[in-house]
């Protein structure tokens, strides 16, 4: 069970699921930047379809959801174990090379995961087991789960939803590449300012890749 392992394994389990989460919210945000092309959302279905019906792809949702909540459960039992090894909260750490964010990883990480659910309620399991129209292009047929999109974020409440949660996980992930890569051991002090830097590129290209998506359908669609 993950509870009895040690701190050190529970950071590496943490780290190897965050880093492929970091690795499928590129592949997410690549797919889904594709329903900006003024095609009749052509080019994007077409991508999502590849992506719910190539078995690799399938097989590989396994890992994706079993990486988040190993995820989760790992960062929660740190997190506990973290208050009651600290009733204070006394803090002696240096946070002059931490991100910012640092310490608020357990609430950042908390408004991820309860918008996760309502956005996989508004798309994922809209295709699992909702109804979503379909399209026709040169004779086959596929989900117009580009139609979807465009009208989700044709309403500001939902276009502000997720642009305020994709600045928590902007903030998420700015102290999250270069950690990971820490718990793993693969940090060295010649390259921390590198690293961090990267880290910080990877925040910022994932935040407002993702959040061009709404903001562009609102304003221009
Ligand atoms: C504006 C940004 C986003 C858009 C337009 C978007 C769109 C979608 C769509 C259309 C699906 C359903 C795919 C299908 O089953 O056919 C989906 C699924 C999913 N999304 Fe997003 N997404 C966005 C951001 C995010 C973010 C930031 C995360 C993670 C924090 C995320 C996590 C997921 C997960 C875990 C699934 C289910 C697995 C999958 O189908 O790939 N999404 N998203």
């Amino acid at each position: 069970m993950v509870f009895s392992y040690s701190s050190i394994t529970k950071k590496v389990i943490m780290a190897l699921a965050g880093l492929f989460l970091i690795m499928f919210l590129f592949v997410h945000l690549t797919v889904n930047l594709l329903v900006l092309i003024n095609d009749g959302g052509e080019t994007f279905n077409k991508a999502a379809h590849f992506m719910v019906t190539n078995p690799l792809i399938q097989f590989m949702q396994i890992f994706l959801f079993g990486g988040i909540l190993l995820h989760i459960i790992t960062g929660l039992i740190l997190q506990i174990q973290n208050w009651m090894a600290r009733p204070q909260r006394y803090k002696v750490e240096a946070y002059s090379e931490k991100s910012p964010f640092s310490k608020f990883m357990i609430h950042t990480g908390a408004i991820i995961l309860a918008v996760l659910i309502y956005h996989l309620y508004n798309f994922f399991f809209q295709a699992k087991f909702g109804h979503i129209d379909a399209v026709t292009y040169n004779g086959l047929e596929y989900e117009d789960m580009g139609k979807l999109v465009l009208e989700k974020f044709s309403h500001l409440s939902h276009v502000l939803i997720y642009v305020g949660w994709l600045l928590f996980l902007g903030f998420h992930l700015d102290h999250a590449f270069h950690s990971g890569l820490q718990s793993l051991g693969l940090n060295h002090n010649k390259y921390t300012p590198a690293i961090f830097t990267l880290s910080r590129i990877i925040a910022i290209v994932l935040t407002v890749g993702f959040i061009l998506i709404p903001l562009v359908i609102y304003f221009y669609r």
